[in-house]
Protein backbone atom coordinates (compact mmCIF):
# COMPACT_ATOMS: atom_id res chain seq x y z
CA UNK A 1 0.00 0.00 0.00
CA UNK A 2 1.15 3.44 -0.88
CA UNK A 3 1.54 5.05 2.23
CA UNK A 4 3.59 8.45 3.34
CA UNK A 5 6.55 7.84 5.63
CA UNK A 6 8.51 10.21 7.99
CA UNK A 7 12.11 10.04 6.00
CA UNK A 8 13.45 12.52 8.58
CA UNK A 9 13.26 15.63 11.18
CA UNK A 10 14.49 18.84 12.09
CA UNK A 11 13.83 21.85 14.34
CA UNK A 12 15.01 25.10 15.20
CA UNK A 13 15.21 27.01 18.63
CA UNK A 14 16.15 30.42 19.26
CA UNK A 15 18.84 30.58 21.17
CA UNK A 16 17.55 33.66 23.18
CA UNK A 17 15.77 32.08 26.47
CA UNK A 18 13.11 34.04 28.40
CA UNK A 19 13.31 32.96 31.78
CA UNK A 20 9.69 33.02 34.36
CA UNK A 21 11.79 35.00 36.67
CA UNK A 22 12.39 37.64 34.09
CA UNK A 23 8.64 37.85 32.97
CA UNK A 24 7.82 38.13 36.36
CA UNK A 25 9.74 41.08 36.52
CA UNK A 26 7.24 42.74 33.22
CA UNK A 27 3.81 41.54 34.56
CA UNK A 28 2.54 40.67 38.16
CA UNK A 29 3.05 37.13 37.69
CA UNK A 30 5.46 34.66 39.35
CA UNK A 31 7.78 31.39 38.40
CA UNK A 32 5.60 29.74 41.28
CA UNK A 33 2.22 30.32 39.05
CA UNK A 34 3.48 29.53 35.40
CA UNK A 35 5.22 26.12 36.50
CA UNK A 36 1.89 25.03 38.95
CA UNK A 37 -0.55 26.21 36.18
CA UNK A 38 1.23 25.63 33.09
CA UNK A 39 4.40 23.53 33.51
CA UNK A 40 6.51 26.68 31.60
CA UNK A 41 9.88 27.70 33.00
CA UNK A 42 10.86 29.32 29.90
CA UNK A 43 10.52 29.82 26.25
CA UNK A 44 12.94 31.33 23.46
CA UNK A 45 12.33 34.49 21.84
CA UNK A 46 13.91 34.76 17.97
CA UNK A 47 16.40 37.59 17.70
CA UNK A 48 14.73 41.13 16.33
CA UNK A 49 16.11 40.21 12.87
CA UNK A 50 14.82 36.81 12.05
CA UNK A 51 11.59 35.99 10.88
CA UNK A 52 9.39 32.67 10.76
CA UNK A 53 10.35 31.65 7.32
CA UNK A 54 14.37 31.77 8.91
CA UNK A 55 13.67 29.28 11.68
CA UNK A 56 11.79 27.17 9.13
CA UNK A 57 14.61 27.58 6.79
CA UNK A 58 17.02 26.41 9.47
CA UNK A 59 14.55 23.60 10.94
CA UNK A 60 14.02 22.34 7.15
CA UNK A 61 17.95 22.64 6.66
CA UNK A 62 18.51 19.90 9.09
CA UNK A 63 16.16 17.72 7.68
CA UNK A 64 17.16 17.58 4.52
CA UNK A 65 20.81 16.71 5.92
CA UNK A 66 19.36 14.13 7.67
CA UNK A 67 17.35 12.65 5.01
CA UNK A 68 20.14 13.26 2.55
CA UNK A 69 18.03 14.27 0.46
CA UNK A 70 18.16 16.67 -2.21
CA UNK A 71 16.79 20.41 -2.41
CA UNK A 72 15.67 19.74 -5.94
CA UNK A 73 13.46 16.16 -5.19
CA UNK A 74 10.92 18.35 -3.22
CA UNK A 75 7.66 18.81 -4.85
CA UNK A 76 5.56 20.38 -2.37
CA UNK A 77 6.17 22.68 0.66
CA UNK A 78 3.79 23.29 3.62
CA UNK A 79 4.10 25.82 6.30
CA UNK A 80 1.97 25.47 9.47
CA UNK A 81 1.94 28.91 11.06
CA UNK A 82 -0.36 31.59 12.22
CA UNK A 83 2.68 34.18 12.70
CA UNK A 84 3.93 34.16 9.35
CA UNK A 85 6.57 36.73 7.85
CA UNK A 86 3.85 38.70 6.30
CA UNK A 87 0.18 38.34 5.50
CA UNK A 88 0.90 37.57 1.97
CA UNK A 89 2.61 36.06 0.23
CA UNK A 90 3.15 32.74 2.27
CA UNK A 91 6.27 31.98 4.55
CA UNK A 92 6.13 28.63 1.97
CA UNK A 93 7.08 30.84 -0.80
CA UNK A 94 9.76 32.75 1.68
CA UNK A 95 11.15 28.83 2.72
CA UNK A 96 10.58 27.90 -0.98
CA UNK A 97 13.20 30.66 -2.19
CA UNK A 98 15.39 30.27 0.80
CA UNK A 99 16.01 26.44 -0.12
CA UNK A 100 16.05 27.42 -3.54
CA UNK A 101 13.51 24.47 -3.87
CA UNK A 102 12.37 25.49 -7.60
CA UNK A 103 10.67 22.08 -8.39
CA UNK A 104 8.49 22.46 -5.02
CA UNK A 105 4.89 24.32 -5.16
CA UNK A 106 4.54 26.59 -1.88
CA UNK A 107 1.63 27.06 0.51
CA UNK A 108 0.47 27.50 4.05
CA UNK A 109 -1.80 25.90 5.88
CA UNK A 110 -3.60 28.14 8.87
CA UNK A 111 -4.98 25.74 11.52
CA UNK A 112 -3.48 27.25 14.73
CA UNK A 113 -1.96 25.28 17.09
CA UNK A 114 -3.70 22.21 15.00
CA UNK A 115 -1.80 23.33 11.88
CA UNK A 116 1.02 20.82 11.51
CA UNK A 117 -0.98 17.90 11.57
CA UNK A 118 -2.87 20.05 9.08
CA UNK A 119 -0.38 19.91 6.78
CA UNK A 120 0.91 16.39 7.90
CA UNK A 121 -2.60 15.35 6.29
CA UNK A 122 -2.59 17.63 3.37
CA UNK A 123 0.61 16.00 2.45
CA UNK A 124 -0.33 12.63 3.39
CA UNK A 125 -3.22 13.06 1.04
CA UNK A 126 -1.09 14.18 -2.06
CA UNK A 127 1.76 11.42 -1.34
CA UNK A 128 -1.39 8.39 -0.91
CA UNK A 129 -2.43 9.59 -4.16
CA UNK A 130 0.08 9.99 -6.07
CA UNK A 131 0.49 13.03 -6.89
CA UNK A 132 3.28 14.31 -5.05
CA UNK A 133 6.05 11.86 -4.01
CA UNK A 134 8.57 14.12 -1.39
CA UNK A 135 7.00 16.54 0.44
CA UNK A 136 8.44 19.09 3.32
CA UNK A 137 5.98 19.78 5.68
CA UNK A 138 7.02 22.69 8.33
CA UNK A 139 5.34 24.22 11.78
CA UNK A 140 7.15 27.64 12.22
CA UNK A 141 5.97 30.27 14.49
CA UNK A 142 7.75 33.62 15.91
CA UNK A 143 4.48 34.18 18.60
CA UNK A 144 6.71 36.46 20.73
CA UNK A 145 5.21 39.30 17.66
CA UNK A 146 2.12 38.77 18.49
CA UNK A 147 2.32 38.55 22.55
CA UNK A 148 0.81 41.47 24.26
CA UNK A 149 4.02 41.73 26.75
CA UNK A 150 1.39 43.65 29.42
CA UNK A 151 -1.11 40.77 29.19
CA UNK A 152 -0.35 38.51 31.80
CA UNK A 153 -2.63 35.82 31.11
CA UNK A 154 -1.01 35.14 27.62
CA UNK A 155 2.52 36.48 27.61
CA UNK A 156 3.56 33.42 29.81
CA UNK A 157 2.42 30.99 27.85
CA UNK A 158 4.25 31.38 24.47
CA UNK A 159 7.31 30.86 22.58
CA UNK A 160 9.15 31.01 19.04
CA UNK A 161 10.34 27.41 17.27
CA UNK A 162 10.33 25.73 14.44
CA UNK A 163 10.44 21.69 13.39
CA UNK A 164 9.95 20.25 10.16
CA UNK A 165 9.77 17.02 8.41
CA UNK A 166 10.37 15.25 5.06
CA UNK A 167 7.83 13.04 4.01
CA UNK A 168 8.50 10.25 0.78
CA UNK A 169 6.49 8.12 -0.60
CA UNK A 170 6.91 4.44 0.82
CA UNK A 171 5.43 1.17 0.10
CA UNK A 172 4.32 -1.19 3.41
CA UNK A 173 3.49 -1.64 6.70
CA UNK A 174 4.62 1.85 8.37
CA UNK A 175 4.63 4.79 7.68
CA UNK A 176 1.21 7.55 8.53
CA UNK A 177 -1.65 5.03 8.86
CA UNK A 178 -4.43 7.68 9.85
CA UNK A 179 -5.03 11.55 10.14
CA UNK A 180 -8.17 12.86 11.76
CA UNK A 181 -9.40 16.48 11.67
CA UNK A 182 -11.46 18.74 12.94
CA UNK A 183 -13.39 22.16 13.65
CA UNK A 184 -15.53 24.43 14.74
CA UNK A 185 -16.02 28.02 13.50
CA UNK A 186 -18.51 28.68 16.27
CA UNK A 187 -15.99 28.95 19.00
CA UNK A 188 -13.67 31.30 17.11
CA UNK A 189 -13.62 33.55 20.01
CA UNK A 190 -11.70 31.68 22.23
CA UNK A 191 -8.44 32.53 20.49
CA UNK A 192 -7.64 35.30 18.30
CA UNK A 193 -6.16 37.94 16.70
CA UNK A 194 -9.13 40.44 16.23
CA UNK A 195 -7.02 43.13 14.01
CA UNK A 196 -5.02 43.06 10.66
CA UNK A 197 -7.63 40.83 8.79
CA UNK A 198 -10.14 42.71 6.66
CA UNK A 199 -12.75 42.34 9.50
CA UNK A 200 -10.62 44.55 11.62
CA UNK A 201 -7.93 46.76 9.54
CA UNK A 202 -5.06 47.84 10.86
CA UNK A 203 -5.39 51.45 12.12
CA UNK A 204 -3.87 53.74 14.58
CA UNK A 205 -6.89 52.42 16.91
CA UNK A 206 -6.31 49.24 16.53
CA UNK A 207 -2.72 49.58 17.54
CA UNK A 208 -3.42 51.60 20.73
CA UNK A 209 -6.13 49.10 21.22
CA UNK A 210 -3.44 46.11 21.46
CA UNK A 211 -5.79 44.39 18.62
CA UNK A 212 -3.44 43.01 16.76
CA UNK A 213 -2.12 40.26 19.63
CA UNK A 214 -3.12 37.08 20.99
CA UNK A 215 -6.14 37.22 22.75
CA UNK A 216 -7.06 33.71 24.54
CA UNK A 217 -10.35 33.35 26.80
CA UNK A 218 -7.94 30.69 28.85
CA UNK A 219 -9.53 28.86 31.65
CA UNK A 220 -13.42 27.83 28.47
CA UNK A 221 -10.77 26.58 26.28
CA UNK A 222 -8.20 24.58 28.76
CA UNK A 223 -12.13 22.82 29.28
CA UNK A 224 -12.93 22.46 25.52
CA UNK A 225 -9.46 21.31 25.06
CA UNK A 226 -9.36 18.15 27.61
CA UNK A 227 -12.53 17.31 27.02
CA UNK A 228 -12.27 17.44 23.21
CA UNK A 229 -8.52 15.50 23.27
CA UNK A 230 -9.79 12.38 25.62
CA UNK A 231 -12.22 11.64 22.73
CA UNK A 232 -9.52 12.21 20.12
CA UNK A 233 -7.10 10.10 21.37
CA UNK A 234 -9.86 7.09 21.87
CA UNK A 235 -11.08 7.25 18.44
CA UNK A 236 -7.76 7.50 16.74
CA UNK A 237 -6.86 4.22 18.52
CA UNK A 238 -9.82 2.59 17.80
CA UNK A 239 -9.78 3.77 14.34
CA UNK A 240 -6.27 1.67 14.26
CA UNK A 241 -7.43 -1.40 16.28
CA UNK A 242 -5.14 -0.43 18.98
CA UNK A 243 -5.23 -0.11 22.25
CA UNK A 244 -3.67 2.27 24.27
CA UNK A 245 -1.22 -0.13 25.65
CA UNK A 246 0.26 -0.90 22.58
CA UNK A 247 1.29 2.99 21.79
CA UNK A 248 4.51 3.43 21.84
CA UNK A 249 4.77 7.19 22.63
CA UNK A 250 2.60 10.20 22.57
CA UNK A 251 3.26 13.74 21.13
CA UNK A 252 1.33 16.05 22.04
CA UNK A 253 0.53 19.47 21.04
CA UNK A 254 2.95 21.47 24.23
CA UNK A 255 -0.32 24.11 25.71
CA UNK A 256 -0.15 23.19 29.26
CA UNK A 257 1.04 20.25 31.19
CA UNK A 258 -2.14 19.17 33.38
CA UNK A 259 -4.27 19.28 29.68
CA UNK A 260 -1.17 16.80 28.13
CA UNK A 261 -1.42 14.31 31.13
CA UNK A 262 -5.08 14.71 31.58
CA UNK A 263 -4.86 13.04 28.14
CA UNK A 264 -2.43 10.76 29.04
CA UNK A 265 -4.64 9.69 32.30
CA UNK A 266 -7.25 9.02 30.38
CA UNK A 267 -5.35 6.80 28.24
CA UNK A 268 -3.91 4.96 31.09
CA UNK A 269 -0.66 5.71 29.91
CA UNK A 270 2.69 6.87 32.05
CA UNK A 271 4.28 9.72 31.66
CA UNK A 272 7.80 8.03 30.66
CA UNK A 273 5.26 7.22 26.83
CA UNK A 274 4.48 10.87 26.31
CA UNK A 275 6.89 13.35 24.75
CA UNK A 276 7.01 16.91 26.86
CA UNK A 277 9.07 19.59 26.61
CA UNK A 278 7.00 22.60 27.11
CA UNK A 279 8.81 23.28 30.41
CA UNK A 280 11.64 24.83 27.93
CA UNK A 281 9.74 26.38 25.13
CA UNK A 282 6.61 26.92 26.13
CA UNK A 283 3.70 26.83 23.83
CA UNK A 284 5.13 27.49 20.35
CA UNK A 285 2.03 26.81 18.29
CA UNK A 286 1.80 24.56 14.76
CA UNK A 287 6.02 24.03 15.72
CA UNK A 288 5.26 22.44 19.11
CA UNK A 289 4.81 18.65 17.85
CA UNK A 290 7.38 18.39 14.91
CA UNK A 291 10.09 20.24 17.45
CA UNK A 292 8.85 17.35 20.38
CA UNK A 293 9.14 14.59 17.30
CA UNK A 294 12.41 15.75 16.11
CA UNK A 295 13.80 15.61 20.08
CA UNK A 296 12.56 12.51 20.32
CA UNK A 297 14.35 11.14 17.17
CA UNK A 298 17.67 12.68 18.23
CA UNK A 299 17.46 11.26 21.99
CA UNK A 300 16.76 7.60 20.39
CA UNK A 301 13.19 7.86 21.92
CA UNK A 302 11.58 6.34 19.02
CA UNK A 303 12.61 2.73 17.27
CA UNK A 304 11.49 1.26 14.40
CA UNK A 305 8.31 0.09 14.56
CA UNK A 306 6.74 2.19 17.26
CA UNK A 307 2.84 3.26 16.99
CA UNK A 308 3.40 7.20 17.57
CA UNK A 309 0.60 9.48 18.13
CA UNK A 310 0.00 12.67 17.45
CA UNK A 311 -2.65 15.25 19.18
CA UNK A 312 -3.23 18.76 18.91
CA UNK A 313 -6.29 21.51 19.48
CA UNK A 314 -5.89 25.18 19.06
CA UNK A 315 -7.51 28.01 17.64
CA UNK A 316 -10.29 27.86 15.06
CA UNK A 317 -11.46 26.26 17.08
CA UNK A 318 -9.60 22.98 15.61
CA UNK A 319 -8.30 19.38 16.91
CA UNK A 320 -6.79 17.25 15.28
CA UNK A 321 -4.57 13.27 15.34
CA UNK A 322 -2.25 11.73 13.39
CA UNK A 323 -1.38 7.55 14.40
CA UNK A 324 2.31 6.76 12.82
CA UNK A 325 3.95 3.31 12.65
CA UNK A 326 7.73 4.60 12.62
O1 LIG B 1 -2.54 26.10 22.27
C1 LIG B 1 -3.85 26.43 21.96
C2 LIG B 1 -4.81 26.00 22.99
N1 LIG B 1 -4.54 26.65 24.23
C3 LIG B 1 -4.78 26.04 25.34
O2 LIG B 1 -5.19 24.89 25.32
C4 LIG B 1 -4.58 26.81 26.60
C5 LIG B 1 -5.66 26.45 27.56
N2 LIG B 1 -5.68 27.24 28.80
C6 LIG B 1 -4.73 27.15 29.75
O3 LIG B 1 -3.70 26.55 29.57
C7 LIG B 1 -5.03 27.78 31.08
O4 LIG B 1 -6.39 28.17 31.10
C8 LIG B 1 -4.15 29.01 31.40
C9 LIG B 1 -2.75 28.56 31.75
C10 LIG B 1 -4.13 29.98 30.25
C11 LIG B 1 -4.71 29.72 32.64
O5 LIG B 1 -4.81 28.81 33.75
P1 LIG B 1 -6.17 28.71 34.56
O6 LIG B 1 -5.93 27.75 35.65
O7 LIG B 1 -7.27 28.37 33.59
O8 LIG B 1 -6.32 30.13 35.16
P2 LIG B 1 -7.52 31.19 35.00
O9 LIG B 1 -7.48 31.81 33.66
O10 LIG B 1 -8.79 30.59 35.46
O11 LIG B 1 -7.06 32.26 36.05
C12 LIG B 1 -6.97 31.95 37.47
C13 LIG B 1 -6.41 33.14 38.19
C14 LIG B 1 -7.11 34.45 37.83
O12 LIG B 1 -7.18 35.24 39.00
P3 LIG B 1 -8.51 35.33 39.89
O13 LIG B 1 -9.57 35.83 38.94
O14 LIG B 1 -8.77 33.92 40.34
O15 LIG B 1 -8.14 36.26 40.98
C15 LIG B 1 -6.18 35.10 36.86
O16 LIG B 1 -6.30 36.50 36.84
O17 LIG B 1 -5.05 33.32 37.81
C16 LIG B 1 -4.84 34.68 37.40
N3 LIG B 1 -3.79 34.69 36.41
C17 LIG B 1 -2.49 34.81 36.74
N4 LIG B 1 -1.88 34.92 37.91
C18 LIG B 1 -0.54 35.01 37.92
C19 LIG B 1 -3.89 34.60 35.06
N5 LIG B 1 -2.67 34.64 34.50
C20 LIG B 1 -1.79 34.78 35.53
C21 LIG B 1 -0.39 34.87 35.59
N6 LIG B 1 0.19 34.99 36.79
N7 LIG B 1 0.39 34.84 34.48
Amino acid sequence: MLRAKILSTGSSLPQRVLTNTELSQMVDTSNEWIVERTGISERRIADKDKATSDLAYEASKRALKAAGMKVSDISMIIVATISGDMSMPSTACFLQKRLNAKNACAFDVNAACSGFIYALSTANAFIRSGLHKNVLVVGAEILSRFTDWQDRSTCVLFGDGAGAVLLGAHRGKSGILSTHLYSDGNLWDLIQVPAGGSRMPASKDTVEERLHFIKMKGNETFKVAVKTLGSLVEMTLRHNGLSPSQLDLLIPHQANHRIIQAVASRLGLSMDKVVVNINKYGNTSAASIPIALDEAVCSGRIKKGDYILLESFGGGLTWASAMIKW
